[in-house]
């Protein structure tokens, strides 16, 4: 082999290195979304203002339950004094009625799957 092509080889991969990080992360998000589409976007929007069934998850993370304007949420959820962290809307998304008893989130299962959850919170911290 010459040395210039090895040269190209030894540079392409150290570069590739290099960025690995980040398209790692990217391939996370990526999974967050496809988990996030499969079970929330029937009846949830990320979108900013976009109320659907269910509220916007857009800002979810640090927003005051219940507190989406223009949206109907039982009073349930707007009484629970909760402000949603990655810790309990891990514990939402496994069992909402556990979280916010009476709450209007139906019909939904819960996930059972810890690592399941885990890519849709990390998903949810990217919608600001
Ligand atoms: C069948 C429809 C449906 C599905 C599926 C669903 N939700 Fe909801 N979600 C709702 C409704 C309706 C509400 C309002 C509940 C209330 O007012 O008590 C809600 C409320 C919420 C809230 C509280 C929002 C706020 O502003 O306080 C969060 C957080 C949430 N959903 C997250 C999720 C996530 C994450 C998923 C997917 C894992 C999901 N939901 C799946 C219908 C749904």
């Amino acid at each position: 082999m010459q040395r210039s092509a090895l040269r190209a080889i030894v540079f392409s991969s150290i570069s590739m290195l290099a960025f690995a990080p980040a398209s790692a992360e990217q391939e996370m998000n990526d999974d967050g979304k496809v988990a996030f589409n499969n079970s929330c976007r029937t009846c949830h929007s990320f979108k900013e203002g976009d109320n659907r069934l269910g509220p916007t998850l857009h800002g979810i993370i640090g927003r005051k339950a219940g507190s989406v304007e223009g949206y109907q949420f039982s009073s349930a959820m707007s009484g629970s004094g909760i402000t949603w962290d990655e810790n309990n809307l891990d514990q939402f998304i496994e069992n909402p009625d556990k979280v916010v008893h009476g709450n209007a989130m139906k019909p939904y299962g819960g996930i059972a799957d810890a690592a399941e959850r885990q890519k849709i919170v990390s998903y949810l911290k990217t919608l600001k």
